[in-house]
């Protein structure tokens, strides 16, 4: 019995096919309800670049269509054929030259000229109405300051809706960059120099954003999330963040808020009329997030207990030392920060 041999070119063809299948069924059709897409903008920023990646994406199709089809044209219409003569050669052919150097002079003109233009309108100085947002890329999570509201929060940030912001951009200590894919951006935060980026959030709702510049062990996993508020929940929002921390009612917060007292916990994290430390989180509205430790993890007792027992393992390279603290002081510490309302 003999053996029947695969048609090569029929491998290709199916290799080539699953290969589309696998790319198309990974991230293809995606792109719209991925909530990291650049293609679905919410802010003007967003609408600019957006307006400018369309309008490249499109002239350069119609480039491409035209010179494969072409190529493809010239490859079947002069291919050698048994008894064909040479085609006509037409090196040094002047007007054939000068109408595809003016040709692709022109094509520079339209992408150019609109490239040039948004680079501008995004650097744009804020208005005297903007809110003004201090954001400090640390090591691995995100700050947020608002200078005029005197409020400070981490990993979460909450904006207004068709209010200019202006983020004002702090490296502590090594580079990274501000990303909010469906509000605009990128930017980056670089030490000693504060950047700025200035947009107007379109649409209410949450947003994710990511730090999109590698900063070391745990740059995957600085991450933050903007919820962008109709404008009287925004105040309801300020207020609630401006109210002292309210006191823990039983036993086992009242246990949690001595241990914090007491600990190192004191001198990195801030708790209003509690403690004053500036190098961690500041923890006095704590539970009213959604999440921490770069927003990597959802605030439930089970996390905050885990993290509060071995931070490092939770989010690899955290700065944040082990205390050593045993199950139950950890118990009673995460009862006590999910008070912080
Ligand atoms: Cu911060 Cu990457």
């Amino acid at each position: 019995m003999t053996r029947r041999r695969l048609d090569p070119t029929r491998v290709r063809i199916i290799l080539l096919l699953l290969g589309v299948l696998a790319l198309a069924s990974s991230c293809g059709w995606n792109l719209w309800d991925n909530p990291m897409t650049t293609v679905r903008p919410r802010s003007d920023f967003g609408q600019l670049i957006d307006g400018l990646f369309m309008l490249i994406s499109w002239t350069t199709l119609v480039i491409f269509i035209a010179v494969e089809g072409a190529l493809l044209y010239a490859c079947w219409r002069f291919r050698d054929r048994p008894g064909a003569p040479i085609p006509r050669q037409i090196h040094g052919h002047t007007p054939l030259e000068l109408s595809w150097t003016v040709a692709f002079a022109l094509v520079l003109l339209v992408i150019g000229i609109p490239t040039i233009r948004i680079i501008f309108q995004t650097q744009e100085a804020p208005a005297a109405t903007a809110l003004n947002v201090d954001v400090l890329g640390h090591q691995w999570w995100w700050e947020f300051k608002y200078p005029g509201l005197n409020i400070s929060t981490a990993n979460e940030l909450h904006l207004p809706v068709d209010q200019m912001v202006a983020f004002h951009l702090h490296g502590p200590d090594v580079i990274h960059s501000f990303w909010i894919p469906q509000l605009g951006g990128k930017r980056d935060v670089v030490p000693h120099r504060v950047n700025r980026i200035t947009l107007t959030p379109q649409v209410p709702g949450e947003y994710p954003g990511q730090c999109a510049e590698y900063c070391g062990t745990s740059h995957a996993n600085m991450r933050f999330r903007v919820i962008v508020h109709p404008k009287a929940e925004f105040e309801q929002w300020v207020k609630a963040q401006l109210a002292p921390p309210v006191q823990p009612t039983d036993a086992l917060a009242q246990q949690g808020l001595d241990i914090f007292g007491k600990s190192a916990c004191v001198g990195c994290h801030t708790i209003t009329g509690i403690s004053a430390g500036q190098i961690g989180p500041n923890l006095t509205h704590f539970a009213s997030r959604h999440t921490f430790a770069g927003s990597l993890l959802p605030i439930t007792p089970e996390n905050l207990v885990s993290w509060v027992e071995n931070p490092d393992h939770m989010k690899p390279g955290a700065l944040m030392p082990n205390l050593g603290m045993t199950s139950d002081q950890a118990k009673a510490l995460a009862a006590y920060l999910l008070t912080l309302k």
